[in-house]
């Protein structure tokens, strides 16, 4: 069996963060969102991945490379354009040859890995397999509708749900869904839909099955996505304190403290991270907040948060809370008067004031 991860796409939910990286690169924990579903595919015995790329593909090559420090082989396809789902399995059929696959959004994180829905697929050989979970507000996704277990309808976003079982974005599927992709049309927002794909096999007869997830997993398409999915992450985490933490400062609950790292005269409420180089300086660092390398934060709160690599933080009066700062941003205090704000965003930044 091989994989197929999608990182490709445009991230626009995510902008500006996404105008000058890959959405599936955002740490959460510390760590790509990418490199979880790797881990994943790896844990779940299967070592031949192949990953979609698009405009951003020289940063995901450039991070996960030929895929060696997994212990798996990386096959990069291009992909021209967003074009679909379906689309991305449609290129990649050279790639997948005569083999099944697991193919995987790379901007889904699912807690508990998929192990258990690759053995199921294994033993039962369907023609597809869809992962599916139960949601409060299924209109927002992909809605199945089951008959005795097996799929008998899907539909994007329903105005009136027939149930609430969402797909979640990891699918497995024989050879046959080669035959429906190449058999759809594109939908009305012009992309080739997997769901179309899906339903497709169902409407010819192939066996669609499904697996009901219990466990936690995020699509991570918005910032808030972003942030809940670094909570549930770091919920996880066990204390590890390697860098240098001075004797004006105290570490409450579980703490990650990469070498390197300094905290002087601060208070770290985990659980918490805190990346290489980065330094805490007369700060607090609240529960469920993420400091990327080389971040700094001096005389100011933060909490419930990702801060990215290079960051600087200086001398904010109010706590910073939920929220979601990309790379090399500044943010300072300035003591001028008049007292006013003032900004340098990119667009489609977003800045709540107060
Ligand atoms: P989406 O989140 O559905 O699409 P997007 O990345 O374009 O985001 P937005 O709606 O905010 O603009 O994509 C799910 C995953 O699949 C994501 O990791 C990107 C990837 N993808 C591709 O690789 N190729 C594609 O053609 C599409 C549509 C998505």
């Amino acid at each position: 069996m091989k994989a197929l991860i999608l990182s490709g796409g445009t991230g626009s939910r995510l902008r500006p963060l996404t105008y000058t990286g890959a959405k599936q690169l955002i740490p959460v924990a510390n760590k790509p969102i990418l490199f979880y579903a790797i881990e994943a595919i790896r844990d779940a015995g299967i070592h031949e991945i192949g990953i979609i790329v698009g405009d951003t593909r020289e940063e995901v090559k450039r991070a996960v490379g030929d895929g060696s420090p997994w212990g798996v082989k990386v096959t990069y396809i291009e992909q021209d354009a967003p074009r679909g789902l379906a689309h991305a399995v449609k290129i990649s059929q050279d790639f997948v040859g005569d083999d099944d696959f697991l193919m995987f959004l790379g901007d889904n994180l699912v807690r508990d890995g998929v192990s258990a829905f690759v053995e199921q697929f294994r033993t039962r050989k369907p023609n597809s397999l869809i992962l599916l979970s139960r949601v409060p507000d299924p209109q927002r996704f992909g809605v199945a509708e089951l008959e005795n277990g097996r799929v008998v309808r899907l539909i994007e976003k329903p105005d009136v749900p027939p149930s609430d079982l969402a797909l979640v974005g990891v699918y497995l599927f024989d050879q046959n869904i080669f035959t429906a992709v190449h058999a759809i049309k594109p939908s009305r927002r012009n992309e080739l839909e997997i769901t179309d794909a899906i339903q497709y096999l169902v409407d010819h007869e192939f066996v669609v099955d499904s697996h009901v997830i219990d466990g936690w997993w995020k699509d991570t398409g918005k910032p808030e996505d972003v942030l809940e999915a670094n909570r549930m992450m770091l919920e996880y985490i066990d204390s590890d304190v390697r860098g240098t933490v001075d004797e004006e400062s105290q570490i409450f609950g579980r703490a990650v403290i990469a070498p390197d790292a300094k905290i002087i005269n601060s208070i770290i409420r985990g659980p918490v991270m805190i990346g290489q180089g980065a330094s805490i300086v007369d700060s607090y660092i609240g529960p469920f907040t993420a400091i990327s390398e080389r971040v700094q934060v001096i005389g100011s709160e933060v909490e419930n948060s990702i801060v990215l690599q290079d960051t600087i933080i200086d001398q904010i009066p109010t706590r910073i809370d939920s929220s979601l700062i990309g790379k090399n941003v500044r943010i300072s205090r300035i003591a001028d008067r008049p007292k006013a704000l003032h900004f340098v965003l990119g667009d489609n930044s977003r800045a709540d004031v107060q």
